[in-house]
């Protein structure tokens, strides 16, 4: 299966640098986690693998193909789901009615509403609530569940966790190794490594628009203090 990867990639927001240089790769039935600091540049690195931010210079490539100058939309076909930081959950539409308007005729259906309410019984519960009254944790649910019905290859999550109780966030992080199961690419954004040490195959950690490492998550498991200088506080 093909990868998803950045290569040397720049951009900038006006005239400020927001990314050097940044190397990703990410595969398909993996969980890669990007970590760091406030303003290291986690949540852009999301965007610019959407193609919400331009590439300045570098390559976004799936495979062979070089997928450069693709738009979201397109982005979005061939196989990326996007969940931002705010989830953006239509409020005055219900949890069915938000899971029906991403119900999308592409590739294999291998994503259903009924699907998306068995790995997160929680919205089964909930179908008739209208989103803008859902918890945190059910609109982060909701938003995951709507980037799923898309059937993606990457599934790019920007901090789903943040905020959310203890009990909640140990239902999404099964549910996120649920969906990195059934061949999705991960791409999980969290400014602590908690998680990302529990789950993920590969951490990258950024500073300040820098790879400052990237590797098996294996080796910061070995050596905890590995990232501190780039993470801790
Ligand atoms: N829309 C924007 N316009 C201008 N600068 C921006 C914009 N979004 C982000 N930046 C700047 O780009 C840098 C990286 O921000 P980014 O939001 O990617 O960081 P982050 O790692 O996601 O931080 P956080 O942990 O707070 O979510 C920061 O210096 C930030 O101020
Ligand atoms: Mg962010």
């Amino acid at each position: 299966m093909q990868d998803l990867v950045l290569k040397d990639c720049d951009t900038f927001y006006g005239k400020a640098q927001a990314l050097h240089g940044v190397t990703l790769s990410v595969s398909v039935g993996q969980i890669t986690s990007i970590v760091g600091r406030n303003g290291a540049g986690k949540s852009t690195l999301l965007k610019t693998l959407m193609g919400l931010q331009p590439l300045s210079r570098g390559q976004r490539l799936m495979g062979d193909n070089d997928l450069s100058d693709r738009a979201p939309h397109q982005l979005n076909k061939l196989g990326l789901a996007y969940v931002p930081e705010d989830r953006q959950v239509f409020p005055n539409l219900t949890v069915m009615e938000n899971l029906a308007v991403s119900t999308f005729a592409h590739r294999t259906l291998e994503w259903s509403a009924d699907k998306v309410l068995e790995l997160f019984p929680r919205l089964g519960e909930r179908r008739t609530a209208l989103g803008g009254v859902l918890s945190g944790g059910e609109q982060q649910m909701l938003a995951i569940g709507r980037a799923l019905l898309c059937n993606p290859r990457f599934l790019l999550l920007d901090e789903p966790t943040e905020g959310l109780a203890p009990i909640v966030v140990e239902q999404l992080v099964k549910a996120i190794c649920r969906i990195r199961d059934a061949g999705v690419g991960v791409v999980l954004v969290e400014q602590n490594l908690s998680i990302p040490l529990s789950i993920s195959d590969t951490i990258l950690a950024l500073e300040t628009g820098r790879v400052r490492w990237a590797g098996p998550a294996g080796q910061v498991r070995d050596t905890p203090t590995l990232l501190d200088e780039f993470i801790g506080v």
